[in-house]
């Protein structure tokens, strides 16, 4: 007998017996997740809540304006944005494994929220406020499961927040999605009154493009993928198949170079593989048939438009045995 409304209830019963009167803040990512995640404790403890933002330069094209626009117009929430690029890329420079890049990320995302805090307490009336001690994040069942989690699972990924946190973790979190799937927290923000662009919005991992390039991540090669993701996205919209496609990642194989030819010459560039994937809560995922006809749409404007890229290939793996990410 779940219905969005008693877990609802329950769960702001819950959130306003642990967090009492004090202060709490919330990393939104522009994700469902972390905006159902933040709903919720803004309907149990109202202003309590500040939501922190952490534009971590691995987001794809426009996405830090719809955090900015869309969460804020939606719900009226308070909102703290915090520029960490150059920490980020500094700590990933260099690094290719994905399971280091995880960790690095899980890291700078709490160090970016201890900073965002400590400021807040810094600026309140009082200039002194005791330090914030909760942080709400938006962690679904799958990301506890398959970040080793749950009983006798073994570690597939370290989601960046759960496997991925730091042991010095300062903040007690509050996590009321824990045991959810996403189409249940779908339901659940609907329920709340969120609106679809966020409801709807497909999986965007937290790490972002960090995970989506293989090989070391650099401003450079962020720039390559988010020009081949932003075409990917739009020609994907434009054929309809938002809603039969669960997420699309695109992927950037930065240490691979294959021999093309273009206009007058030879071409050695970089491809990129494009990921689509039909599933129900990611936990198992389908290769989703696009048809060949957007396909083709899709790898002539790549190859015409993004420099360095000279290949487009598609991944035509189920999960299992690949997962969703590359990485
Ligand atoms: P995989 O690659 O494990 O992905 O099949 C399953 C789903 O989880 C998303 N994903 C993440 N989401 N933090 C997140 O918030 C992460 O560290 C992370 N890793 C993967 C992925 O996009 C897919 O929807």
């Amino acid at each position: 007998d779940w219905t969005s409304e008693s877990v609802i209830d329950e769960q702001v019963a819950r959130i306003r017996a642990r967090v009492g009167d004090a202060q709490v803040i919330c990393g939104l990512s522009g994700g469902v997740d972390s905006a159902v995640a933040a709903a919720l404790v803004q309907k149990a403890v109202g202003d309590q809540l500040t939501c922190v933002f952490v534009d971590h330069g691995l987001l794809r094209k426009d996405e830090r304006r719809q955090v900015e626009e869309d969460y804020v117009a939606a719900t009226g929430v308070r909102l703290v944005t915090v520029d960490a690029r150059e920490t980020f890329l500094g700590a990933l420079a260099g690094v290719s494994d994905p399971e280091a890049k995880r960790k690095i990320i899980g890291r700078e995302f709490i160090r970016s929220f201890e900073g965002a805090a400590a400021d807040l307490v810094a600026e309140s009336r009082e200039g002194a406020g005791e330090p914030i001690e909760f942080l709400v994040q938006g962690t679904l069942y799958p990301d506890v499961v398959e970040s080793g989690g749950g009983t006798g699972t073994a570690n597939i990924k370290s989601h960046h927040n759960v496997g991925g946190l730091p042991e010095d973790l300062q903040f007690q979190l509050v996590e009321p999605l824990r045991t959810l799937f996403k189409d249940e927290v779908r339901q659940i923000g609907r329920e709340l009154g969120l609106p679809e662009v966020i409801v709807a919005r497909q999986p965007f991992p937290g790490p972002g493009l960090a995970i989506r390039i293989v090989g070391a991540v650099s401003e450079e090669r962020l720039a390559v993928l988010r020009e081949a993701d932003a075409i990917a996205r739009a020609e994907l919209t434009a054929a309809g198949l938002d809603d039969e496609i669960w997420q699309c990642p695109v992927v950037l194989l930065a240490d691979v170079r294959s021999v093309g030819v273009q206009g007058d010459g030879r071409t050695y560039g970089h491809p990129i593989v494009l990921r689509p994937v039909s599933s129900e809560d990611a936990m198992t995922a389908d290769w989703t048939r696009v048809p060949f006809d957007v396909l083709a749409r899709i790898s002539n404007r790549i190859t015409n438009e993004v420099d360095e890229v000279n290949r487009v290939v598609l991944d035509v793996t189920s999960k299992p045995p690949g997962t969703i990410e590359w990485e």
